[in-house]
């Protein structure tokens, strides 16, 4: 996901803008600039291939000096890595960063082009910075440029655009793509990303879809997708205070934020706890979801993508089993473009960190469309899943900077099993003493990790005496088996080393010819009888075959 920053206020745009790249540099970028309206009345704008260090030369010689500013890190969609590629984009007088993609950019851009406007990059972003530099051109005012330019295109974006004619306003606008706006004292802001505005501000407002908003260093309005104004009060009713502070998103002495997530998980599990489970795990308390949970469901879809999706499958197995009501799991992104059955009856659950991932987004609003009740377990304040949906539950992992999902994956399975918990108990399928022994067991999970943690060393020993390794293969059964699935994509994102994650039952079904001498294998046994025999037979069937188990 590219990165967006955006400053109007009384310090020099030209810092926070680069301190706000810096913070968003985690998310991975290929290229950056940035573009500053300066005291001088003049615009200074500079962008680079590569790192920030390639942009930061660029800036230095010149100190560019203005309180009104956008900035950007792009992830290349259309039109390759380059300076020509890289956002700010502008077109006579008109500024514009871009997250999202724009789908009908072909066609308008053959339209501009045959009224003679020249392009110098291959994104999309260009041909909408100049729709809103022909709409000005035509005499429109920038609010009423940026809402007929909005109308004419299609897909999902956030934007910040910076007009030369009203050079102490960003104007902002999204849809599909997150966009939050920080308030501070004489100074606003706006990004794509919380960790970019924690150093000035806890104060945010979370724009809607098809919202747009000017903002100045006093000022904040905001048009609904209608066009309609929102009322000053009712902006104001939505600004929240995000509980994260600069030191949470900072990597505190580790090597990196991955590693720093992965010792948290101790801390992110007990704050997730907090207030639900009293001392003597004879109370369950779960928030909004309480209410939620006591209409009878005939069932649960459970919808996700990625690591939010291997949780969701562990929760199919924990609702099942402790309150027996049916519970499925799917692909957000596979549910969204087929045409399910749907019913008013069911839960629909959706699971995600950010809260912001489309297909979790669209898929749940159809379900809501269709008339069913939605409910959510996130991790960030007021994204838009959890204000679309009926029901939300908050995972308390605090903010996960690493992209690799860690510390919020086990949050999830957390709170999973505690609504499997409550649903059981709320059914009368669970009886109160097995619902106290698992409360008591998930009290002491964070205990637990610790003493896996400790064991950092030698799996880092482990891991260099299998670097080399072309294919690694993880295998287990029954709820541990998503977690094979989870072993397999982290080593795939974060090593780009191949590895497969299966049910070990179906390994001997035609993958198991892979398995040769010195394949490493991660097995990962449950202390269920059931599955721990299966899988001792399943180990010797795969040494047999030379695999290092
Ligand atoms: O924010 P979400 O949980 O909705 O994100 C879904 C996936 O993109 C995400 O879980 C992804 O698979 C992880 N970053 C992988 O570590």
């Amino acid at each position: 996901m590219c990165g967006i920053v955006g400053y109007v206020g009384w310090r020099n745009a030209t810092e926070v803008l680069l301190e706000g790249l810096q913070n968003l540099e985690y998310r991975g970028y290929d290229s950056s600039g940035i573009a500053v309206h300066l005291n001088t009345g003049n615009f200074f704008h500079a962008r680079a291939e590569g790192k920030l260090a390639n942009l930061l030369p660029k800036i230095q010689h010149r100190r560019p000096l203005g309180f009104t500013g956008i900035g950007h890190t792009r992830w290349a969609t259309h039109g390759k890595p380059s300076e020509r590629n890289a956002h700010p984009h502008a077109k006579e007088g008109v500024y514009v960063v871009h997250n999202g993609i724009i789908e009908n950019y072909a066609a308008l851009k053959e339209e501009l082009i045959s009224r003679d406007i020249a392009f110098h990059s291959e994104t999309d972003t260009e041909v909408f910075a100049a729709l809103l530099q022909e709409a000005v051109g035509e005499g429109l005012s920038c609010q009423h440029a940026l809402e007929r330019t909005l109308a004419q295109i299609k897909g999902s974006y956030a934007f910040v655009v910076l007009f030369n004619q009203e050079p102490e306003h960003l104007w902002v606008a999204r849809s599909g793509s997150p966009l939050i706006i920080g308030i501070g004292k004489e100074e606003n802001l706006v990004a794509s990303d919380i960790p970019a505005l924690l150093p000035y501000t806890k104060q945010m407002l979370m724009l809607d879809d098809g919202e747009y908003a000017a903002l100045t260093h006093h000022t904040l309005e905001v048009w609904n997708a209608a066009g309609e104004i929102v009322s000053p009060d009712a902006v104001q009713s939505r600004i929240k205070t995000i509980p994260w502070t600069v030191s949470m998103a900072q990597k505190g002495g580790y090597k990196h934020f991955m590693l720093k997530e992965i010792f948290e998980q101790p801390e992110a599990l007990d704050q997730t706890l907090l207030g639900k489970v009293d001392s003597d795990s004879r109370h369950l308390y779960l928030e909004e979801m309480e209410e939620c949970l006591r209409i009878p469901f005939r069932d649960v879809a459970i919808l996700a993508c990625g690591t939010s999706y291997h949780a969701g499958m562990v929760g199919k197995y924990y609702i099942e089993r402790l309150s027996k009501v049916p519970a499925s799991i799917e692909y957000a992104s596979e549910f969204r473009y087929r045409t399910p059955l749907m019913h008013q009856e069911s839960l629909y659950l959706g699971i995600s960190q950010s809260g912001e991932t489309i297909d979790t987004l669209y898929a749940l609003k159809s379900a809501k469309e269709a008339g069913a009740v939605t409910a959510t377990i996130c991790n960030v304040l007021d994204a838009s899943i959890p204000r679309m949906v009926d029901y939300t539950l908050y995972t308390r992992a605090g903010p996960e900077i690493g992209v690799a999902s860690t510390k919020a994956f086990t949050t999830q399975l957390e709170l999973l099993l505690l609504m499997a918990v409550k649903l059981g108990s709320n059914c009368g399928h669970l009886d109160a003493d097995a619902a106290i022994a698992i409360l008591d067991a998930v009290r002491h999970l964070p205990a637990l990790i610790e003493t896996s943690l400790a064991k950092y060393p030698e799996i880092r020993q482990l891991s260099e005496h299998y670097l080399q390794s072309p294919d690694f293969f993880y295998m287990s059964r029954g709820p541990l088996y998503p977690i094979a699935l989870e072993g397999a994509l982290k080593l795939k994102e974060i090593s780009y080393i191949h590895a497969e994650g299966y049910a070990a039952g179906e390994l001997k079904h035609g993958t198991i010819a892979l398995i040769e001498d010195n394949t490493p294998v991660i097995a990962i046994l449950s202390q269920e009888d059931v599955y721990r025999e299966k899988m001792i037979s399943n180990i010797e069937e795969i040494q047999a075959r030379g695999a290092h188990v």
